[in-house]
C-alpha cells in the first residue's frame, strides 16, 4: 500500500519512513531538500534494507503537486510533514511560512480531493496551545492566539483541513507534537540541524562535542522547580510510530471520527537543568552552560496529558529522556566523527 510523506527526509518525516517501511508500507518521499540531504535515504535503507521512492519536488509548485499525483494514482494516504519549522525565523519573513506552510496543504488537499484519496496525516504542534492555563495539556485545550507565523501557520493548517474533511471524503489526524528529541538507536539517521540549533537537544550535544563554547540557558527565573522552563520531551522514534498506528486507524476506519486531533508526548515534563542533568549522566561529562536572559516568547511550562492517544490510539511512549539523550549524544558523536 502506497504511502506518500511530505518532508521524508527531515529529522520527524525520516523516522517516520523507517516506520512505516516496518510495518510494511511502501513509501513514496517528498522533500525539497531545503532543510535535509538525499544521503538521509541511505540511512534510512541501512536500518529497513528498503529503499524509499524518492521525489525532489517544491510543494509550492502546485502544478508539480498535480503532476505528482497524476503520476502515483495508487496512494492510499498522505503525511505531510514538510512545512518552514523555525519560529524565530517565521517572525521576520512571515509571508515565507505563509507560502511553504499553507498554499503546498492547500495543493496536496486539492489533489486528495481530486483524487478520493481518504487518509491525511498532518503534523502540528503543542504551539497551537501557547501557554495552557493547565497542565497537563489534554486535546480541548484553548487554542490560543499564536506566539508566532509558525504556529499560526499550524493553527490555520489545522482549520483548513477541519474545513475541508467536513466537505470531503478526506479524514484527518492531526498529531501535536511536544518536543521531539533524539535519533534512531542505530545512530543511520537522525537530527540534521542547520546553523546554529535553535533547540535545547541539539545545542547540548553541539557543546558537548565542542562545536558551540556554551549552551545558554534562556532564564531561571521561572516559577519551576528550578526556575527553568518545562517542556515534554519526546523521543523520535516514540513519535514516528504514532504515526504508523494513526495511519492504520484511518485505514481501519473504526468508530473514525472525520477529524481527530492527539496529543504526542511523554506525559511527563522536565526543566532545563533537568535535562542538562539527564546529558551529564549519560555523557559523563559535564556541560558548559550560563544563565542567562529569558528568550522572547518562550512559555514556562507544556507537556501533555496523554489520556486521548494512549486509549483510543492505543499508543503510548516506551523510551525515556534519558534514552532520548543518549541517542542525540550517539548520533552527534558519529556526525561529527566523519
Ligand atoms: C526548549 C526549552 C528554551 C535553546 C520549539 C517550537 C515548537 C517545536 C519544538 C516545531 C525552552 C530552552 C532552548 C537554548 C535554552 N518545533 N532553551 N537554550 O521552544 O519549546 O519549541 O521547538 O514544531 O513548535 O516552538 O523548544 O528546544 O527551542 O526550547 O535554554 O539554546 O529550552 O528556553 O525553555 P520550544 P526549544
Amino acid at each position: 500500500m502506497k504511502i506518500v510523506v511530505t518532508g521524508g527526509l527531515g529529522f520527524i518525516g525520516s523516522h517516520t519512513v523507517v516506520e512505516l517501511q516496518n510495518d510494511g508500507f511502501e513509501v513514496v518521499v517528498i522533500d525539497n531538500l531545503s532543510n535535509s540531504t538525499e544521503e538521509v535515504i541511505n540511512g534510512i535503507v541501512a536500518i529497513t534494507g528498503k529503499k524509499p521512492l524518492f521525489e525532489k519536488l517544491d510543494l509550492r509548485e502546485k502544478a508539480a503537486v498535480q503532476d505528482f499525483f497524476k503520476r502515483h494514482d495508487d496512494v492510499k494516504g498522505v503525511i505531510h510533514f514538510a512545512a518552514s519549522k523555525a519560529v524565530g525565523e517565521s517572525v521576520g519573513n512571515p509571508l515565507l511560512y505563509y507560502e511553504n506552510n499553507i498554499n503546498t496543504l492547500v495543493y496536496i488537499l486539492q489533489e486528495l480531493e481530486k483524487k478520493k484519496v481518504a487518509n491525511f496525516i498532518f503534523s502540528s504542534s503543542c504551539t497551537v496551545y501557547g501557554q495552557a492555563e493547565t497542565m497537563p495539556i489534554n486535546e480541548n485545550s484553548a487554542v490560543q492566539t499564536a506566539m508566532s507565523p509558525y504556529g499560526n501557520t499550524k493553527q490555520i493548517g489545522e482549520e483548513i483541513i477541519t474545513d475541508v474533511a467536513k466537505v470531503t471524503a478526506i479524514n484527518a489526524i492531526l498529531l501535536r507534537y511536544f518536543n521531539p528529541i533524539g535519533a534512531h538507536p542505530s545512530t543511520e539517521i537522525g537530527e540534521l540541524p542547520t546553523g546554529i540549533p535553535q533547540n535545547l537537544v541539539p545545542f547540548i550535544t553541539q557543546t558537548a562535542i565542542g562545536l558551540r563554547k556554551e549552551l545558554m540557558v534562556y532564564g531561571d527565573d521561572y516559577p519551576t522547580s528550578d526556575g527553568t522552563c518545562i517542556r515534554d520531551y519526546i523521543h523520535v522514534v516514540d513519535l514516528a510510530k504514532a504515526h504508523v498506528v494513526a495511519l492504520q486507524r484511518l485505514l481501519n476506519k473504526n468508530n473514525l471520527e472525520k477529524v481527530e486531533i492527539f496529543n504526542l508526548g511523554t506525559g511527563v515534563g522536565s526543566t532545563v537543568l533537568e535535562v542538562i542533568h539527564a546529558f551529564e549522566k549519560i555523557s559523563g561529562q559535564k556541560l558548559a552552560y550560563k544563565i542567562v536572559d529569558r528568550r522572547e516568547g518562550d512559555i514556562t511550562s507544556a507537556y501533555a496529558n496523554t489520556d486521548k492517544a494512549n486509549s483510543i490510539l492505543g499508543w503510548k511512549t516506551k523510551l525515556t529522556l534519558e534514552q532520548g539523550m543518549e541517542s542525540a549524544w550517539k548520533w552527534e558523536q558519529k556526525v561529527r566523527a566523519v
